[in-house]
């Protein structure tokens, strides 16, 4: 059975490419998408991306990961600095869980230097844009096994 790993995006995510490109550049969703299936394939892992604006989406998509997923690959972003409710749920998924982030968060404004998920985080990308999800698939693939 091909394994799953879920790559939940966080609030205003779907502007990506569009929104602020001089921190996050020019690649869209679709791209980081299209990626992190080719890694995917290589490492005999199937990928689903989503993205949410609304919390409570993001929480019940992470109890479906619970019964789907081997792992979480999330870029919670603007409630990477906010929510418990994203933390807690994280806290009963069983696999790996690789927070992400495209800029170099601890770079920028104070609010953004604190996360939640990185409590239950096992690995933390930041700064690399989009290729942070790639090594993140990749790394993904290394705990799987
Ligand atoms: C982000 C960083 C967050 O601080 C911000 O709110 C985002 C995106 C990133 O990918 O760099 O929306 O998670």
């Amino acid at each position: 059975m091909t394994r799953m790993i879920h790559i939940l995006n966080g609030p205003n995510l779907n502007l990506l490419g569009k929104r602020q490109p001089e921190i996050y550049g020019h690649d869209t969703l679709d791209d980081v998408a299209t990626q992190c299936a080719e890694i995917g394939r290589e490492a005999g892992l199937e990928t689903l991306l989503r993205q949410s604006n609304w919390e409570g989406q993001i929480v019940d998509w992470i109890h479906e990961a619970r019964e789907q997923a081997a792992g979480i690959i999330i870029n919670p972003a603007a409630l990477t600095h906010t929510s418990v409710a994203v933390l807690d749920a994280l806290n009963t998924f069983e696999g790996p869980v690789i927070e992400v982030h495209i800029s170099q968060v601890h770079k920028r404004e104070a609010f953004r230097h604190h996360s939640y998920v990185s409590l239950r985080a096992d690995a933390v990308m930041a700064g690399f844009g989009i290729h942070g999800y790639s090594l993140a698939m990749r790394h993904m693939a290394k705990l799987l096994g």
